[in-house]
């Protein structure tokens, strides 16, 4: 079948549920499915959006398109949960369905407001020659999960392209701020544009956010701004960034910034750091966070890349959402942890020794191992007798270096590369806390200090995990209920 944009623009109605719910089992049944992680009921999903803590429960939405592994038309997907780690599916939330959105509810954000989760996101419409209006559009969900009161906000004013999204509604000394990606117009430069109001109705643009004297390439997209410990942490998508500025390997990487103090009246992020990659891996982007009333940061990403096809198309479904990563500071460094719920999905607990760690797993586990300073070595994961499958980690724990390896692992994005490296401290121990489920592995590594997340697509069957060599390290392993 050829996805003709006709066809990816199709209004839901058109579709008919027998195709739906065989594209439902589809996803639900295939093995390279998440099974702990949030994954697509159907079709694609791509950015975590309105990611919030509302009436006593955490909620988060995501882009989907139901009907295949294409980017077509959007809405947003409803999950909540009482502990970030076991999410009820609400189903659809916010659907194309006025003429701003006509082609597509777009990514944005949410926060509880007097009673209510106001939500704001960009309303992609299209005219018959195809040209862009962005709509910037809020609606109210009610604790029933209804969302209604859809209302044009504002539109890009004059010397902004129809590049202009993915607004994050924010809240400071009374008044509302939204931030939102933005090109201008002149350069077609990427920029992050500050919007006030005191009424969330009625919004001005106060101008374009300075946290940096470099040039952050032709687009930014979903910035999203978080405090870490007192620290404001600004978590953006630059698109065609030159890597002179900043290193990445991603088709468009997911950076962040820190800095001292945030103040919008002057579009001003003071003190910011050097970019730097949020995560280490192959697949992250589209970060969201927030804070919760008492100042906990709480982060989710997407794992999957715009531009980007994966395995799994081939089975009509993309993609999924990385688990939860709770935020901190700790020696001006920016940490990810996995949040202490996730450790309920552990079940039967091992110690591990030797070189074999497992010669069969689930493809649904924590590995957490510590290996002693001054030992070189690989651990190869997902993999097959002969090792000519695998997913590998490659250590040396005296000069301080782990690359994650995936060029064995099956196709995927070769042209950006098959390994992702990181520099640590040199003959220290090296702590690893590995999630594997089932395509996508993220590595915790020494406490959060790096985050390396990558989709794999080894034969299902592939499922030994060992080290290349006698290794002096110590661990445990637990296999993971499904939640999904
Ligand atoms: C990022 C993005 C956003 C946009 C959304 C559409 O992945 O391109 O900028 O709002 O996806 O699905």
């Amino acid at each position: 079948m050829e996805w003709t944009r006709e066809k990816r623009y199709l209004p839901y109605s058109k579709w008919n549920a027998e195709e739906l719910l065989d594209l439902q089992a589809e996803a639900a049944n295939s093995d390279y499915q998440m099974r702990y992680h949030l994954r697509p009921i159907s079709g694609l999903i791509n950015d975590p959006n309105g990611f919030s803590y509302f009436n006593n429960e955490y909620h988060v939405f995501y882009q989907s398109y139901p009907f295949g592994a294409v980017h077509g038309l959007k809405s947003w997907v409803h999950f909540k949960s009482n502990d970030l780690v076991h999410w009820t599916n609400l189903g659809l939330a916010v659907k194309p369905d006025t003429k701003t959105d006509s082609h597509g509810a777009y990514s944005g954000s949410a926060k509880e407001i007097n009673g209510k989760l106001f939500l704001i996101y960009t309303g992609n419409h299209r005219d018959q020659n195809w040209i862009r209006t962005p709509y910037q559009i809020s609606a109210w969900m009610d604790k029933n999960g209804k969302v209604e009161d859809k209302k044009v906000l504002f539109k890009n004013p004059d010397n902004i392209t129809e590049h202009f999204r993915d607004p994050q509604i924010l809240e400071k000394d009374g008044n509302y701020y939204a931030i939102l990606g933005a090109q201008d117009k002149a350069q077609k430069h990427g920029h992050i544009d500050v919007w006030k109001s005191s009424d969330l109705e009625n919004w001005e643009e106060l101008g374009f956010l300075n946290f940096s004297d470099e040039e952050m390439g032709y687009m930014i997209e979903c910035p999203n701004l978080v405090q870490v410990d007192g620290h404001p942490t600004l978590i953006f998508c630059p698109q065609g960034l030159d890597k002179s500025i900043a290193d990445y390997q991603n088709i468009y990487p997911n950076m962040y910034v820190t800095g001292s103090k945030i103040d919008f009246e002057q579009c001003q992020l003071t003190n910011p750091s050097k970019l730097q990659n949020f995560d280490d891996g192959f697949d992250v982007y589209a970060t969201q966070a927030f804070n919760m009333p008492d100042g906990t940061a709480y982060a989710i990403s997407w794992i999957g890349l715009p531009d980007t096809t994966y395995p799994t198309d081939k089975e009509n479904w993309a993609n999924c959402l990385s688990q939860v990563k709770k935020l901190s500071f700790k020696d001006g460094k920016l940490l990810q942890q996995p949040v202490d719920a996730i450790k309920t999905l552990r079940r039967n607990e091992e110690n591990v020794d030797g070189q074999t760690i497992k010669e069969n797993t689930t493809g649904q586990y924590e590995l957490k191992i510590k290996i002693k300073p001054n030992q070189a070595g690989t651990l190869y994961l997902a993999a097959n007798n002969d090792l000519s499958q695998n997913i590998a980690l490659k250590f040396d724990t005296k000069q301080g270096q782990l690359i994650l390896d995936r060029s064995k692992a099956g196709k995927v994005s070769v042209s950006y590369g098959e390994t992702r490296q990181i520099a640590l401290e040199g003959n220290s121990e090296l702590d690893l806390d590995i999630f594997v489920d089932h395509s996508v592995i993220e590595v915790f590594v020494n406490n959060g200090e790096h985050v390396m997340t990558g989709r794999f697509f080894t034969n299902p069957d592939c499922q030994r995990i060992i080290f290349d060599h006698e290794i002096d390290y110590t661990g445990k392993f637990w296999n993971m209920e499904s939640t999904m």
